[in-house]
Formats: C-alpha cells, sequence, structure tokens
C-alpha cells in the first residue's frame, strides 16, 4: 500500500506519523512545498519518497501521485482541495481522503456556509449578510447599527476577521466608521488575490463565547469524531495580540473537554453530519475526507458553527491525531468505499496540550519571521516526555533548519491533567532557539490552570443562559430591541 500525503506543515506531519503506525506498513510519499525534516523521515524510514514543489497545485500533486504510482492519496491543507486537487486525482481513479472542489465549498466560502446552514435549517447559524462589493457593504454599515463579526467572504488563512460591540447609541457613528474602515481593509488586503469567489465581504451577527473545535472524517454517509480540541489563536497570553493560525490547543481525557458536555459534544456532531448530508442533497457530491466544525458555544443555540474546516484543524489535529489507535490504512479504505461505519475509532485515553513555537514576526511580518536558522532538540525534547511536530521550516543540504515564517513546531505530549502536561511543554521551550538570535515565542498560558477555569466560568455563564432560552422556547431567537420601533424577534425557524 502507498500512500501520498500532501502538505507540509505540523499538522500533517502528525498525518504522516498516524500512517505509519497503521499495522499494513504502508509506504508513505510527500508532495511538499518545502523540506519538512519529520515528515522527510518517516516517508524514507517506511521506503517512500518526497516529490517537492508546489503542493496546492493540483497537476503537482497528479503528477507526484502518477510518479510514485500511490493507492491513495491524503491532502492536509485546505488550498489544494479549494483549487480542485481531489477532483484531479480522483479523476486518474486514485481515492483521495480530501473532500471535492465542490464539497470544500463549505471552508472556503462562508457564505455558501451560512445558506447552507439556513436552507437545511440546521441548528447552531446565525444571522448574517453577505456583500459582493464595498459600496454595498457600507450602506449596509451605514444603515444598521448592531454588534456584528466582519469577515472575508473566503477562507483568508484565518485573518481579517473583526468583531466589533455596538451597544452604546452615543458611539454609533463612530462604531460605524470601525466597521466601514475594516470592511474596506478586507477588500484591500485580506480578500485580494482571491479572484475565485463573487462574496467579498460577510456580516454576521456578534456572538460571545468558548470556542471548541470538533474534527471527524466522512465518507458522506456517516462521521468517525475525534475528542473535542480547543485552540487558541491569539499570539500571546491571556488571549491578546493579533490572531494567528493557533498557538496551541488542549484535548481531555475522553471525547470532552473539561467545559463542554456530553450532550453539546453530540449537538455539535450533529450538527456537522447534518452538514454533510446538506452538502450532498445540494450538489451532488459525497463529502471523503475530514470536516471540523469550529463552534462556539452560545447563549443563542449553545452549540453553534463559526465556521468550517475541510481538514483537519492546525493546530487542533496534532492533539488527536496521536491518540489515534485505529488502523489509518483501515480509515481510508472505509472512507473510499463508503463503509466508515463499520470502523470502530478507538482513542488511548490521555489528556494533551499543543503548543506552537514561532519566529519573532510571526502572524504579521512574515517577511521578517522567515529565513533564520533555528534548532530544535528533538532528542531532548523526547526525553523529557513530549513530541516535536515540524512546522514552518526548511531542511537545508547541511542539515540545518531554515524558519519559513510561520509556527516552527509544535510541541506535543499527553497525560492525565493538562496543567502538568503544559509545564512539562514549558520545560522544552529552551530547547527551541534561532541560532543568529532571533526571538522565538509561544504561550505558556496554554492549559495552565488559571486558564483552564476562566475557559470553565466563561461555559458555565453561556450555559446558564442557553439553558433559560430553551427552558421558554427561544433557542435559535435573537431578541433585538430598537428605540421607537420596539421588540424585534428573529425566528430563525
Ligand atoms: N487552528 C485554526 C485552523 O486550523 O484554521
Amino acid at each position: 500500500m502507498k500512500v501520498l500525503l500532501v502538505g507540509e506543515g505540523a499538522r500533517e506531519h502528525a498525518i504522516a506519523s498516524a500512517i505509519c503506525r497503521s499495522p499494513q506498513g504502508p509506504r508513505l510519499y510527500a508532495a511538499m512545498r518545502s523540506m519538512n525534516p519529520g515528515i522527510r523521515e518517516l516517508c524514507l524510514r517506511s521506503g517512500g519518497d518526497v516529490a517537492l514543489g508546489d503542493s496546492m497545485d493540483p497537476e503537482f500533486i497528479s503528477k507526484a501521485a502518477d510518479r510514485f504510482s500511490v493507492d491513495f492519496v491524503f491532502i492536509g491543507p485546505e488550498e489544494p482541495l479549494f483549487r480542485g486537487a481531489a477532483n484531479a486525482v480522483e479523476d486518474m481513479g486514485i481515492p483521495c481522503i480530501g473532500a471535492r472542489r465542490e464539497a470544500a465549498e463549505i471552508e472556503m466560502s462562508k457564505a455558501f456556509m451560512r445558506r447552507l446552514m439556513w436552507r437545511h435549517k440546521i441548528p447552531g447559524r446565525l444571522r448574517f449578510q453577505a456583500f459582493r462589493s464595498i459600496e454595498d457593504a457600507i450602506a449596509y454599515i451605514e444603515e444598521y447599527a448592531e454588534s456584528v463579526a466582519i469577515k472575508p467572504a473566503r477562507q483568508a488563512g484565518g485573518k481579517g476577521v473583526k468583531v466589533i460591540a455596538d451597544f452604546q447609541a452615543y458611539l454609533s457613528k463612530e462604531k460605524g466608521h470601525v466597521k466601514a474602515e475594516h470592511a474596506k481593509a478586507i477588500e484591500a488586503k485580506y480578500m485580494k488575490g482571491y479572484a475565485d469567489i463573487e462574496d467579498r465581504i460577510l456580516i454576521e451577527e456578534r456572538v460571545e463565547g468558548p470556542e471548541y473545535t470538533i474534527q471527524m472524517f466522512t465518507d458522506g454517509d456517516s462521521v468517525a469524531p475525534f475528542p473535542l480540541v480547543q485552540d487558541n489563536k491569539n499570539a500571546y497570553d491571556m488571549d491578546i495580540g493579533p490572531e494567528t493560525g493557533g498557538m496551541g490547543s488542549i484535548s481531555g481525557n475522553g471525547m470532552l473537554l473539561p467545559f463542554i458536555t456530553r450532550e453539546e459534544y453530540d449537538a455539535s456532531v450533529d450538527i456537522v453530519r447534518r452538514c454533510v448530508k446538506a452538502i450532498e442533497s445540494e450538489l451532488g457530491v459525497k463529502y471523503k475526507g475530514v470536516i471540523s466544525g469550529q463552534m462556539m458555544l452560545t447563549p443563542i443555540w449553545g452549540p453553534t458553527i463559526i465556521e468550517f474546516y475541510s481538514r483537519f484543524g492546525d493546530p487542533e489535529g496534532v492533539n488527536v491525531l496521536p491518540l489515534l489507535r485505529t488502523d489509518m490504512v483501515e480509515i481510508m479504505e472505509a472512507i473510499a468505499s463508503a463503509k466508515l461505519h463499520k470502523v470502530k475509532m478507538e482513542f488511548e485515553e490521555a489528556a494533551t496540550v499543543v503548543k506552537c513555537f514561532a519566529p519573532k514576526g510571526y502572524p504579521e511580518r512574515r517577511d521578517l519571521a522567515a529565513g533564520h536558522p533555528v534548532r530544535i532538540d528533538a532528542e531532548a525534547i523526547r526525553a523529557m516526555g513530549c513530541e516535536v511536530f515540524y512546522g514552518s521550516v526548511d531542511l537545508a543540504q547541511d542539515g540545518g533548519l531554515i524558519t519559513g515564517g510561520s509556527r516552527i513546531c509544535e510541541i506535543f505530549a499527553k497525560g492525565e491533567e493538562i496543567p502538568e502536561i503544559s509545564d512539562r511543554i514549558e520545560r522544552c521551550s529552551p530547547l527551541i532557539y534561532c541560532l543568529d538570535g532571533w526571538g522565538v515565542f509561544h504561550r505558556s498560558d496554554i492549559g495552565s490552570a488559571a486558564l483552564l477555569s476562566r475557559r470553565i466560568e466563561q461555559s458555565n455563564l453561556i450555559r446558564d443562559v442557553y439553558k433559560y432560552r430553551m427552558g421558554k422556547g427561544l433557542i435559535g431567537m435573537d431578541i433585538d430591541w430598537i428605540p421607537g420601533k420596539g421588540k424585534i424577534v428573529h425566528s430563525v425557524w
């Protein structure tokens, strides 16, 4: 069995490692943009090989699949999916773990995702407006004073989202100005270069609550979920600083997080499952691959969709893939033959923490963050009970590593208690440094007792509200009070 893995980040390193644990002894091949040393080692050790090139390009991926005569392709990141890599590979008769272009629209277009949820009356949906022109977006902002989230309508690497609370009537004009300026910035900066989508700007109602990610495999009919994970998007401790792709994440012992209940977990899985079925009923395409719900516990619904990923989250995938005991090859075969319901998903019972280490400059000045020689003492890290998943680094000719501008590596550890695991990873932090003195940073608070109790407190507050509303028959409804007009109830059913 030969498998081609597409992608070069820490998430793909974790996927590669899970594939190589298969008792069927698959040979691993990789199509990568840069030489991830961890993936390379797994490929060579399994008798496989590496193709270096544009790993987002369906043609490069198809050629690599052909060159290595692989039996399966597993696509890690979203961009190749958006560009039709799964379609290209399947058209060659090779089964692919990765959504076809049409199905990956659930991540690529946030407006498509919201419309789909509304058309199919799927719980956990938010009110939204999508705009194809900046003028229309600004006209809307001027007319309606609301607390909103303003986002690029396309997946733009998780960037460009601004949440603006607009409660005080006397500040509404100023807030309107901030919203309009941000809408302009989205068009000029974050949507620049994306001509593959008509909607440009999405304005959603603002919601608040703890976020979490539910990741699962699907064959289009059934889903096979992983334990819940919570990512931390802000660059710096205690949730401050710019949004990143994620600075680290935690998972609990078992399928739940310490602040999410079994009922909320089941509701989250059900929302994602319903979206998979809705995609098939609208587009006639079976979703085969990985789908993840980026969820929030909100007062309106309880479990609510913020966005979808057509892939594992990064770092979220790195928390749970090492715990997977089920044979990955068996899972891939079951997805291809639409027999996923026959596979028993088994996980090691352990809590996990992942912390990402990034060069200074990330996320806003990747040009400054790139090009630094970096040392990661993987052996010493392993000796401390942790594991390295390599990220945005390139293996140079002399065997050294050079930063690529994004997260250098993700350190994973597992155990009984999240704060103890977090402390263990902290002790590894001096083992990751740039040889030219350039700074490397990470978040020391991820998994700490202080952050954990903050999340638990926040969830309890939100849970009290949504349960109360549920009892009153108000779940999924919004109530606005507009001076001079009175009470407006937005029923979502
Ligand atoms: N951790 C967020 C993402 O994967 O997009």
